[in-house]
C-alpha cells in the first residue's frame, strides 16, 4: 500500500465514522509564540481541546506535518526522523474512548482498510497513579475487541500519557498500538515498549484533564479524543520493510545519495545514510513554510540540520551540492499533498545550495586547521581544547577529528574534549534560558531594569487574573518591555490599574533580588513559574525577588527592585487567539546606573 493510499484511507474512513476533514496547519505555529515548530497534530487544535468551538465540528480528521528534533540522536535507527506526518482523529467532547478504540481496532485490522493481521498487535494503556486512574476502561474496550488479555499492558506516565510540552495544558492518559515487524510468528509474553521488533504506529489519547500551574489535574469542561498515527511507521508496516527510510516516503532520496557515494556499506554509513536524508528532508519541509537559515530560534535549528547532513555526506564522500538535488525527489513524493514545496521549489534549491556551499568551505577551512594543529602535537595527542575548537569554530563533530587523527595514527583527548564540551553546554544552556525567558535585545542596564519589571509584571497578572495566565512571549528593548501571555478576553481599565498598582507596591518595597541554582523538581515544588520542559537542563535558575516572585530565568536582573520606578503601561492589546500582548514603561530610564558602575543580581547566600 503506498503511502499516499494509507493517508486516503484514513480519511475515508473517519469521513465514514461523521468527521470533517480540515487541512494541515504549517510547520511554523501560527499563534503560539513559545514553541518553534508544530511538534503534534494536537499542537494547533488547542484551543479547541479546551472547549472553543471548532467551526468544523466536534469529529475532526487531518494529516499534519511536524518536526520534532528532541530525538535527533535517534535518527539513522529504523523508526526515527525529525519530520513526519500524523494522521489524526479528533473528538471535540463528543465520543471518547469506546468508539476511539474500536474504530482505531476497525482501521488497523479490517481487510478492507489497513488489514494488519491481529495476532501482530501489542496494545498499552495507563497504569494509573496519584494524579489520575488506572485506565480500566481503556483495557475492556480492547479485550471486548479481541485483543488477547496478557497483550493489554498498563505502563506509567512516562509511556501512556500525553500532554503537550510546558507546564500547563490538555492531557490524560493514552493508549498506544505496536505491531510486530520482525521475522517469523509475533513472539508472546514481550514488552512492546522494549523490543525493537515492534513498533508503535499509533496513539489514541484521551484528553480529560487540565493541567494547572500548581502540578494540580482537573477534568476538563469536554472530554476530548486526540489521536496519532504516524504515516512513515504505518508505511514500513504496510510495505513490509524493516525501515522507514525504505518506504516510498523516503527510498527515492536514498537511491540518489547512494548513487553518489564512494564508501562500501557498514553499520555506520547506513546510519550517515539515513541522517542525510531524513535532515534534508526536513530542512525542505521547514524552508517551504518560509523558514531561512539564521544564528536563531527556527533559523539555527535549520541551519543546524542542514550542517548535520553536510558533515554525514562527507563521510560517504559525497560532495554536499548533491543534497539541493533531493528537492525534485521531495516535489515528487510530496508536492501534490503538499503545494507549498513545489511552489517555493527554487528558493528551497537556491538556499539549500548556498548553505552547503558555505559550510562546506568552512569544513575546507576546519580541515586545514586540523593540519596545522597535527603539525603542532608531535607527541601525537590531539587535546581536547584543540579537538573543541574543531567542534565549536568548525563544526567538526568529534567522531570526524577522531576519524582524521586515526588516518595519521593520532589519537584524541576525549575526556578532555568533553570536558570542554560541558562547559560550553553550561554558557548556552544559560543563554538559551534566556533567550527563552527573556527575549533581551541587549545587556544595557535599561534593558536589565525592564527585565525584572517583567518578572513582577508576569506575577501581577496572575495575582489580578488567575493562575492560568502564563508567558507567551517576551521582548525587551532599553525603552519599553513587552509581554505576550494567554487571556481571551480585553482587560478592563480597573485590571490594568490594578496590576500597574502591583507593581509599584513590589517596587517601593525594594525587595532584593537574587538567583539560585536548583534541580526541576526543586523548582516546581517551590512554586517557581516557568515551563519546565526538555529545553532546560537538569539545573535551572531561579530568579527570586523578595517573598514576591519566583522564576526560571537566565538573568540577568537588577540588585533590588527599588531601582525602578513608576511602572506603567502603555499598551494593551489583543495578538491572536486568545493572545494579549503588554507593552509598559518604568520611569528612571534615563539616569538609569552605567554598565560599568552596575552590579546585577547575584546568587543567594545562604
Ligand atoms: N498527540 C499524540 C501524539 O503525538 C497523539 O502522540
Amino acid at each position: 500500500m503506498t503511502s499516499k493510499e494509507i493517508r486516503k484511507k484514513y480519511i475515508e474512513f473517519f469521513v465514514q465514522k461523521g468527521h470533517a476533514q480540515i487541512p494541515s496547519a504549517p510547520l511554523v505555529p501560527e499563534h503560539d509564540p513559545t514553541v518553534l515548530f508544530t511538534t503534534a497534530g494536537m499542537h494547533p487544535l488547542v484551543p479547541f481541546l479546551m472547549g472553543e468551538p471548532h467551526p468544523a465540528g466536534k469529529r475532526l480528521v487531518n494529516f499534519q506535518k511536524c518536526v520534532r528534533t528532541q530525538d535527533i540522536d535517534e535518527v539513522g535507527d529504523a523508526t526515527h526522523d525529525t519530520f513526519f506526518e500524523m494522521l489524526g482523529n479528533w473528538s471535540l467532547g463528543d465520543y471518547f474512548k469506546k468508539e476511539a478504540i474500536q474504530w482505531s481496532w476497525e482501521f488497523l485490522t479490517s481487510p478492507h482498510w489497513l488489514g494488519i493481521h491481529p495476532s501482530r498487535i501489542y496494545v498499552t494503556v495507563f497504569a494509573g497513579d496519584d494524579d489520575a486512574p488506572r485506565d480500566q476502561e481503556a483495557a475492556d474496550v480492547w479485550e471486548s475487541v479481541g485483543v488477547p488479555h496478557h497483550r493489554i499492558q498498563f505502563k506509567g506516565k512516562s509511556q501512556n500519557w500525553w500532554g503537550p510540552a510546558g507546564e500547563t495544558g490538555p492531557c490524560g492518559p493514552d493508549t498506544e498500538m505496536f505491531v510486530y515487524a520482525g521475522e517469523g510468528e509475533t513472539p508472546e509474553g514481550i514488552d512492546p515498549t522494549e523490543d525493537t521488533r515492534f513498533v508503535e504506529v499509533w496513539n489514541d489519547v484521551f484528553m480529560q484533564y487540565e493541567k494547572r500551574n500548581d502540578g494540580s489535574f482537573v477534568p476538563l469542561a469536554q472530554q476530548n479524543v486526540d489521536t496519532g498515527m504516524g504515516l512513515e511507521r504505518a508505511a514500513m508496516i504496510l510495505q513490509g520493510k524493516t525501515s522507514i527510510f525504505e518506504t516510498d516516503l523516503f527510498a527515492p532520496l536514498v537511491a540518489r545519495i547512494q548513487q553518489e557515494m564512494s564508501v562500501t556499506a557498514s553499520p555506520e554509513t547506513l546510519r550517515s545514510l539515513r541522517i542525510v536524508v531524513d535532515h534534508t528532508r526536513t530542512a525542505i519541509f521547514m524552508m517551504a513554510d518560509e523558514v531561512q537559515p539564521s544564528n536563531t530560534d527556527r533559523g539555527y535549528i535549520l541551519r543546524r540540520l542542514i550542517r548535520r547532513a553536510i558533515q554525514h555526506a562527507r563521510a560517504l564522500g559525497v560532495d554536499a551540492r548533491v543534497l539541493p538535488e533531493l528537492i525534485d525527489d521531495v516535489v515528487n513524493i510530496y508536492g501534490e499533498t503538499y503545494p507549498e514545496i513545489p511552489r517555493r521549489k527554487k528558493a528551497i534549491y537556491t538556499i539549500l545550495l548556498e548553505e552547503s556551499v558555505k559550510f562546506q568551505k568552512t569544513l575546507e577551512k576546519g580541515l586545514k586547521e586540523f593540519e596545522l594543529i597535527a603539525a603542532r602535537n608531535i607527541d601525537e595527542v590531539i587535546s581536547g581544547k584543540e579537538a573543541f575548537l574543531l567542534f565549536s569554530t568548525y563544526g567538526f563533530p568529534l567522531e570526524m577529528t577522531k576519524e582524521l587523527a586515526a588516518k595519521q595514527h593520532r589519537s584524541v583527548d576525549e575526556r578532555a574534549f568533553w570536558k570542554e564540551f560541558e562547559a560550553h553546554q553550561q554558557l548556552s544552556r544559560k543563554g538559551a534560558e534566556q533567550k527563552f525567558h527573556g527575549g533581551l535585545a541587549d545587556h544595557s542596564v535599561q534593558s536589565i531594569m525592564l527585565h525584572t519589571a517583567t518578572h513582577l509584571l508576569h506575577q501581577a497578572l496572575k495575582d489580578v487574573l488567575g493562575e492560568k495566565v502564563n508567558q507567551k512571549g517576551s521582548n525587551i528593548t532599553k525603552d519599553r518591555l513587552r509581554f505576550d501571555f494567554n487571556w481571551d478576553a480585553k482587560l478592563t481599565p480597573e485590571q490594568i490599574t490594578r496590576v500597574e498598582q502591583i507593581v509599584n507596591e513590589q517596587i517601593t518595597r525594594d525587595l532584593p533580588v537574587h538567583w539560585e541554582e536548583m534541580t526541576v523538581p526543586e523548582a516546581k515544588q517551590r512554586g517557581a513559574i516557568g515551563l519546565f520542559d526538555e529545553r532546560y537542563g537538569e539545573r535551572v535558575k531561579i530568579y527570586i525577588m523578595g517573598d514576591y516572585s519566583k522564576e526560571v530565568c537566565g538573568g540577568p536582573h537588577v540588585p533590588h527592585t527599588g531601582l525602578l520606578k513608576d511602572f506603567t503601561i502603555t499598551k494593551e492589546e489583543a495578538v491572536g487567539a486568545g493572545l494579549r500582548r503588554i507593552k509598559a514603561i518604568v520611569g528612571g530610564l534615563s539616569d538609569a546606573p552605567s554598565l560599568t558602575s552596575f552590579v546585577p543580581a547575584g546568587p543567594l547566600k545562604k
